[in-house]
Formats: structure tokens, sequence, C-alpha cells
């Protein structure tokens, strides 16, 4: 039997994606296995996730690292230690330093509650509402060195209401990012996607089917 894709999945708070991964891992419909969690905030409650399904989870510290290059060269260790392939950013709020992403170039993805490259950053849904777009939606996306700038994997579209607020704007968005995530994850597992410039090609996707399918909500592929 083939070995199955071992990934990390690096969150900072609630981990709610982390939760809907694990879900579709459990349910098959992730050919992978979460090999560890790992955040930077010991009383995030992925943490808690992460090991109430017994997947070893970590807290590395941040204070105890003069410089984010020293923090990343710990976790790369660790990730190195697991044999981790591909590592999963669900809300994980640091950035990631330049060595560590070349050490794992093409092989992190992250996930970002708007269409980018609108809203790159932090207060995605404040400034979708500021702005006054009829359309926001989330992005799953290889992560490069920039902030949310790495080649795009999947999106998915989602309204915005005259009376949202962010709080249900988040929720709407959140819902769809919980299908996205897992979806782009398994793709990789496929061996399915392949990178071409800024472009992420699906290989396997009938593109007539696709051609043809409602945009509205869509998942493209
Ligand atoms: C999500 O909205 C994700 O898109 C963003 O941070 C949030 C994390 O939520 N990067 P959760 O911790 O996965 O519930």
């Amino acid at each position: 039997m083939q070995r199955r894709l071992r990934l990390s999945v690096l969150a900072s708070g609630r981990g709610s994606n982390l939760q809907a991964i694990i879900d579709a891992c459990e349910a098959g419909q992730i050919d992978a296995v979460i090999a560890l969690v790992i955040s930077n905030v010991a009383e995030a409650y992925a943490l808690e996730r992460g090991r109430r399904h017994g997947i070893e989870s970590a807290f590395i510290d941040p204070s105890l690292y003069r410089t984010s290059g020293e923090f990343d060269a710990t976790l790369l260790d660790l990730l190195r230690k697991h044999e981790v392939e591909l590592v999963c950013l669900a809300g994980y709020m640091r950035l990631l330093s330049p060595p560590f992403v070349e050490a794992y170039s093409n092989r992190i993805m992250n996930i970002h509650p708007a269409l980018l490259p609108a809203f790159p950053g932090l207060h995605t849904h404040r400034q979708a509402l500021q702005h006054g777009v009829k359309l926001s939606g989330c992005t799953v996306h290889f992560v490069d060195e920039g902030v949310d700038t790495g080649p795009i994997i999947i999106q998915a579209v989602v309204p915005v209401l005259d009376d949202d607020t962010e709080e249900a704007l988040s929720a709407r968005i959140l819902a769809y990012e919980h299908q996205i995530y897992p979806r782009a994850i398994q793709l990789f597992a496929e061996g399915r996607l392949e990178i071409r410039g800024r472009r992420v090609l699906c290989h396997g996707t009938d593109t007539s089917q696709a051609r043809d399918k409602q945009a509205w909500g869509a998942m493209n592929p």
C-alpha cells in the first residue's frame, strides 16, 4: 500500500479549519495522516482538538526565541522529525521566515477568508464590508514569501448581504473554508496539483463540466 501523505497543521486559535481537516481525514475524504498539530499559543483550542483526536499536538513558545528565524528553525526541526510532507496553515498568526518557506517550497498551504488578491492581511471581513463588495469568499493558496500572495489553488464565492456584520459574513465564509481546505489537501495528496508560474493547474479535472458549473458559490475545481 502507498504511504499516506504526512501533514502538519499550524494554528494559533480556535482551530475550526483544523477540525474540518481532522474530520475529513477520519472520514477518508483526505488520504493523509495528520502527524502533528503545532501552535505558537499555549491556550489555543486547536491544540485541544488535536489531542482529543489522538494527534500529537505541540506548543512552541515564541518567548524562548530571539528571532523568528530561530523559532522557525525549531519548527522545521520538529516537522522533519515527524517526516511532514505538507504544512497547512490554519489561522496561524505568525509570518514564516524566508528559510522556512524555502525549506518547504510549494509544500505550504494557507486558507484566507477573502477572494485573494482582494483583502490580504488582517481584518479581512472589515475590509470587505468597508469596500462594499457584493461577493467575497475564501481562498486556499500555496505560501510564498509574501503575505497571502502565493499561487491560488481553490476559491469559493460567497455573497455579501446588505445587513452583514463582520461576524455574519465571517460565519458564512467559514462554512466554505471548511469545504475547500480539505478538498485542496486531497488534490495535493492525489498529486494532481501543478504550479505553473502563478497558476495552479489541477490535473484530471473535466474542464468542460467545470465551465458549465454555476459560478455562485461553486468550488473550482
Ligand atoms: C479562518 O477564517 C482562516 O481563513 C483565517 O483564520 C481563521 C482561522 O479560523 N486564516 P479557525 O481557527 O480555523 O477556526
